[in-house]
């Protein structure tokens, strides 16, 4: 019997900009390699994902970014409209406007659709990367 050992593809970082370059709710997308990636700041963090929607390919990362649209209800359980909840932004495909939670990556309506994520880094002194 012999043991088989394969060894993961070796990721390479591409340098995105300089973290001011990335406000809160702000983006950059960027070529990285034979990829378009699309990096967000997300309560203080950032986000990557590949550019490519889930549902046909479109350019996902360069989609509206808006707060999550919930529906209130009053005491009777009525439906009295709907508010914007700014804790929770997507992004909304220019093609056909599938929704994306920003902070998780997941379809806003069906979780098991979701973007692919990207690794990415940001320096003490400021600089930010992308690990493809
Ligand atoms: S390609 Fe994004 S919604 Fe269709």
């Amino acid at each position: 019997m012999s043991e088989t050992t394969t060894a993961a593809p070796q990721k390479q970082a591409w340098h995105v900009g300089r973290s001011e370059d990335i406000p809160e709710h702000g983006r950059m997308v960027v070529d990285a390699g034979d990829k378009t990636v699309g990096v967000f700041r997300v309560g203080g963090d950032l986000v990557a994902y590949e550019n490519r929607c889930a549902h046909m390919g479109g350019p996902i990362c360069q989609g509206l970014i808006v707060p999550r649209v919930y529906e209130q209800f009053d005491d009777a359980g009525r439906p009295v409209g709907n508010a914007f909840d700014e804790s929770d932004m997507h992004i909304a495909c220019p093609w056909h406007g599938y929704e994306y939670s920003l902070k998780t990556g997941r379809h806003a309506g069906k979780k098991s659709i979701g973007l692919r994520p990207v690794t990415v880094e940001e320096t003490d002194e400021g600089e930010v990367y992308v690990h493809i």
